[in-house]
């Protein structure tokens, strides 16, 4: 284990960590157009300024673009995800040009020495698996094994870092519980449905992987927050945040490791194939939420609130991403360590078109990381959210998580002043005094 050498002034990061940024299929393709969240996109209201992912960053005719930049940056790996509309554009009819595409894509990326994580799911789904009933039909499970094996067949000869789905408690959140994301459902029967059948759909997926690449290694990831209570005395604020942590991490995590899914009520279900189907665990993390208790089931009981800091350029936006707690970071990755698995950070980022917080901020968060590692913590990998700026879901082109900006009419890509710090860490393996010294001198008495 590499230890902090304070007379070398440099944090250093074990050998072969990983160093890369994240993205997913309909954030960067364009013309997604076979998906549920294309056809949402078209409805007036939903999307942020009525912005369209349109083009995207173009990837589908030209990712090589950026892989060019993330090589020339010095990233040594990359996660992306593949499009299942593209892949089975029909049920059960497979489109060998696309797979084609992706096995472009993948040794394109190993032949500039990023090595691939790739997933399957991230929250897109074709537009005939939604018209059956998407992830509330039970008949997903056998649908989703059908793609993983087809896709896992075709690939894993190039890519042995796997994700079965990223962040099913959002997509189930935002989905039927909040109701914002398509299908726009409020309905807590619709939730534990799909609940079910993601982690059934996992369990079956890592075991469709490892039947065709044995050696492979296969996660999910997972959307991790430390929920604190908002007022520490109070007795509901407290339950409140305990209650968002137990649905939040508990019962994902504990799933794929013992093999029970958790309903409420204390009624679990046993499915073999859920059993130990975690070899790594991929944790995406932006920020704490503080919770104070509220009586609305649909809010599950607490709201989340932030205390910003500093002045967001990012107009107006004053939510989930405005707070600075990189600790944070390092407890969560502490407490996910007690199930001895690998560890990688799948997302941490921050919107910030003009780059004025993202560099102390990508610092402070590292070097949290940093310490856990020295703690003992098995952390391999971190992959930054995001490459270029994509289409932010709901939010549309509103949010800029890039270390590249892009300005999607041109396709034009400026370098953000992080993308160069990022780069340093990555070459260097190891976060140099000179750098804080340069990017973020207020952080250097709390680094070094
Ligand atoms: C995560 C998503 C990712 C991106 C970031 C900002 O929840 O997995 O696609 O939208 O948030």
């Amino acid at each position: 284990m590499n230890q902090t050498n304070n007379h070398q002034q440099k944090l250093r990061f074990p050998d072969g960590f990983l160093w890369g940024a994240a993205t997913s299929s309909h954030q960067v393709e364009g013309d997604n157009t076979n998906n549920q969240w294309w056809e949402f996109e078209q409805r007036p209201g939903k999307i942020w300024h009525g912005d369209r992912s349109g083009l995207a960053c173009n990837w589908w005719c030209n990712a090589e673009v950026d892989f060019d930049l993330m090589q020339h940056f010095g990233h040594n790996t990359h996660r992306m995800s593949l499009e299942w509309s593209r892949i089975e554009p029909t049920p059960g009819r497979f489109d060998h040009a696309a797979i084609d595409r992706y096995r472009a894509m993948l040794d394109g990326l190993r032949q500039r020495g990023l090595k691939p994580m790739v997933t399957f799911h991230h929250f897109t789904n074709p537009l005939w698996l939604e018209q059956l009933g998407g992830w509330e039909n039970p008949d997903v499970v056998t649908y989703f094994q059908r793609y993983v094996r087809y896709a896992a067949r075709e690939l894993s000869d190039l890519c042995d870092l796997w994700l079965t789905i990223n962040e099913p408690l959002v997509y189930v959140a935002q989905g039927w519980v909040r109701g914002i994301w398509p299908p726009e459902k409020i309905s807590a029967l619709g939730a534990l449905r799909v609940f079910r059948h993601m982690m059934q759909a996992h369990g079956i997926g890592y075991q469709m992987i490892h039947a065709v690449a044995p050696a492979a290694k296969v996660g999910f990831a997972m959307p991790v927050r430390v929920f604190q209570p908002a007022n520490p005395d109070s007795w509901l604020d407290r339950k409140a945040a305990n209650l968002k942590r137990y649905l939040a991490e508990h019962v994902w995590i504990m799933s794929a490791v013992d093999g029970k899914i958790r309903f409420p009520f204390g009624f679990d279900e046993y499915h073999r194939t859920l059993e130990d189907s975690t070899d790594f665990i991929g944790l995406n993390f932006y920020t704490r939420d503080l919770v104070r208790f509220r009586p609305d089931p649909r809010l599950l009981f607490g709201e989340e609130h932030y205390h910003p800091q500093g002045e967001y350029s990012d107009s107006g936006w004053r939510g989930v991403y405005s707070e600075y707690a990189p600790q944070a970071l390092n407890q969560i990755v502490h407490e996910v360590n007690v199930f001895h698995k690998p560890i990688y950070i799948t997302e941490n980022g921050l919107p910030d078109h003009d780059d004025d917080q993202r560099p102390r901020w990508l610092l402070g968060h590292l070097h949290q990381l940093h310490r856990a590692i020295q703690d003992g913590c098995d952390v391999r990998g971190y992959y930054h959210w995001t490459f270029t700026d994509n289409f932010e879901w709901s939010e549309g082109w509103g949010l800029r998580f890039g270390l590249i900006e892009l300005d999607p009419q041109t396709q034009q890509r400026r370098p953000r002043p992080s993308a160069y710090m990022y780069s340093q860490i990555a070459r260097n393996n190891a976060i140099e005094r000179s750098l804080v010294e340069q990017y973020a001198p207020e952080l250097l008495s709390l680094l070094f």
